[in-house]
Parts: structure tokens; sequence; C-alpha cells
């Protein structure tokens, strides 16, 4: 069975295959309108959203197929105390590819692990949001024409911004690819991220204080919200909510083919007198990411039937009872009676990490 709880769970190939595809559906939406025929898609989304599951709903429907779900946890057997791996074995009995959102990190991770279906991460926590990437990935080839020698700046949240994490790892797969981290010393880019990504595939990063003094640099703009959601205190949230602001005058300062990316929603980091400019690219972003869906969808429903195509959500993973994840949020603290701990190595051979979240491992 083949799942996308990280960008790094499909290979350079698939994921032309996929973008490839996407640019297809653009160019021939009546080929693809009935190809999902009689196929369901289950959309459990445990975190509010907008675009990520109406996204997947439009696909699904798009593509001919039916889609069942919650949007509201409460409204299902969880508020009754139900698992992740019990919700995926009932929703298996009912439909034929899982997409999942959830606070907790590593839910989908789990899901996968239980399910006789394809399932798909569309957030979990601060960890990955690949089907984001997906979708960030279609705009900068449309908007841009290619994915190698780019220079690409994140702005805002690096450290609890999800949709950040999973775009520097798919990038990791590109040649030449800089990049720029513009961020307050509070929202940094976690360790993890630098040290299993950033070096270990050689990923040319250096960290700023300004947009100013990155913006003539940069091919891709990526701004991004202060997740309010994540902060322990509203007093830590106010202090770097208005850290990086774009504007028309500072834009100025960007070179005209440069694009300005934003996954949504925006808080006040991108100012609208931005939005009538020809570099902001971030609400087409909105409608890429419904073909990028389509596409991904298809891909997975095929190569669900193809054994060749499987690969282990659990590979190169060990358990080990001695240890357990030092992030609160990931699901095998949250679910320990039902979670068996899985750790990776860590990129030095030094340490563990955990497999659900990617946090270093304790005693
Ligand atoms: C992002 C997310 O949920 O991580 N939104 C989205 O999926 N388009 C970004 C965010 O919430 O800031």
């Amino acid at each position: 069975m083949r799942h996308l709880i990280e960008p790094t769970d499909l290979s350079t190939a698939e994921l032309e295959e996929i973008i490839n595809l996407a640019l297809d559906i653009i160019d021939n939406r009546s080929k693809y309108s009935d190809i999902c025929k009689g196929k369901k898609l289950a959309t459990l989304f445990y975190e509010p959203s907008t675009r990520t599951r109406l996204s997947f709903t439009s696909a699904m429907m798009e593509l001919g197929g039916n889609v069942i779900g919650f949007s509201d946890a409460m409204s299902s057997s969880v508020s009754k105390g139900e698992t992740v791996a019990d919700t995926t074995k009932v929703i298996n009995c009912f439909a034929d590819i899982i997409a999942m959102r959830h606070h907790v990190e590593g839910a989908p991770l789990v899901s996968a692990l239980n399910s006789r279906t394809p399932v798909i991460n569309a957030g979990d926590g601060s960890h990955a949001h690949p089907t984001q990437t997906l979708t960030d990935l279609l705009t900068i080839r449309r908007e841009i024409g290619r994915f190698d020698n780019l220079t690409i700046g994140f702005c805002g949240d690096l450290k609890f911004g999800r949709t950040v994490h999973s775009l520097i790892k798919a990038l990791s797969r590109f040649e030449g690819i800089k990049v720029v981290l513009i961020a307050p010393e509070e929202l940094r880019l976690p360790s993890y991220m630098k040290e299993e990504v950033c070096d270990r595939y050689g990923i040319d990063y250096r960290e700023v204080s300004s947009l100013e003094e990155a913006i003539g640099d940069l091919d891709v703009l990526y701004m991004t919200r202060v997740q309010k959601e994540r902060f322990l205190s509203e007093e830590d949230y106010d202090r770097v909510k208005d850290c990086f602001v774009l504007d028309a005058e500072k834009l100025k300062g960007a070179k005209p083919t440069m694009r300005v990316l934003h996954p949504l929603p925006r808080g006040n980091e991108i100012s609208v007198d931005v939005d009538a400019d020809p570099r902001a690219a971030y609400f087409r972003q909105v409608e890429n990411g419904k073909f990028v869906r389509m596409a991904l969808i298809l891909k997975l429903l095929e190569w669900a039937d193809r054994p060749e195509r499987d690969l282990d959500p659990a590979r190169d993973t060990v358990a080990d009872t001695g240890m357990r994840c030092s992030n609160r949020k990931c699901i095998s603290n949250t679910e320990p009676h039902a979670v068996k701990p899985l750790f990776k190595a860590t990129a030095d051979g030094k340490g563990m990490r955990c497999a659900y979240c990617e946090h270093r491992a304790e005693k």
C-alpha cells in the first residue's frame, strides 16, 4: 500500500509524475470527470481547515467520486475516546482512500500503519503538510517553470509552520536550491530540520533578520502566518505576531520575476496592497491545490493495486520501549496505550528521533 505521510515518501520521479498529471488535468478537465466513479474519499479532519478540506472535497467531486467524513472531531467517536488506529479500521470499511488532518503529530502515520487503504496526511500539528507541498510545487512549476537552481525565502513562523518543513524537505530532492530563512529568534526553523534535512542533503541555507536584506535575491518568497494555535501563551504570541509584513513598498526591492506564495490563511503578514501585483501568486496557488490533489488521489488509487509501488510506512524504524519521544504533542505520548514507540537513527548516527514526529528520543 502507498500513503503520503511525508513529502519524502515520494521519489523525485513520482513527484514529477504527480505534477505532470496535474498539468494534464488542467488542460483536459473533461477526460477526468468520471474517472473515480464509485470511489469514496473520507476526509477525517480533527483540526480546523477551509482550503485543504474543501480542495480535497472538490478534487474528488471533479473526479466523479464521493466524499464522506467529518470536519469536527467532537461530532465523531473521538469524543468517546476512540483511538486513531480504531477510527482508521472503521473508515476502511466505508472508503477507498483517507485524508487526515490532526492536531496531534504523527497521527496520520499511525493511521497509515493500521490502514488497508491509502492514507494522506492533510497536516499533523507543526510537523508536516505534504499536500500543501505538492500545491506549492505545482505553483512553482506553473509560475517559474523549474524546480532546480532556485533561491527561496521562507518568512514568518518557521518553527511551527508545517508547510515550511514539508516544502524544504521536498526541495532537498532538487539541484542548486538556496534557502533564506527570515524569522525572529523565537520562530526559527527547528534544529531537526537544519540537521536532518538541510545539512544532510546539502541545502545551502542562511538565516537573516529582515525581509529587506533578502528580497532582492529571491525567486520565490514563501510567506507564512504566525501559528497562534501552537503557542503556549497569548503573551508569547503577541511578542512575535507582527514580526514581518510584506507590503507594496518592500516588494519594490524584488525581482520582476519573483513570486510570492502563501499557504493561507493570512494574518497581516501580507498587506492587501500586494494582492494586485502580478507577483502575488497565493490565490492562484489555492486553485493549484485542487488540481494537484486530484492527481494525488488518482495516483494513490492506481498504486494501491500495484505491489511494486508498495512502501512500508514503518521502513527504517526500530521499536524501543526503553525510550520515549520528547514531544508531548506526539501521538506516541497522547495515545501511549495504543501506539508502539518507533524511532529512526539521526543523520549523524549518534542518536534517535521519533518516527512519528521527528523530535528527539529520550530515556
Ligand atoms: C496551512 C496549514 O494548515 O498548515 N494552511 C493550509 O493548509 N493551506 C497554513 C496555516 O494554517 O497557516
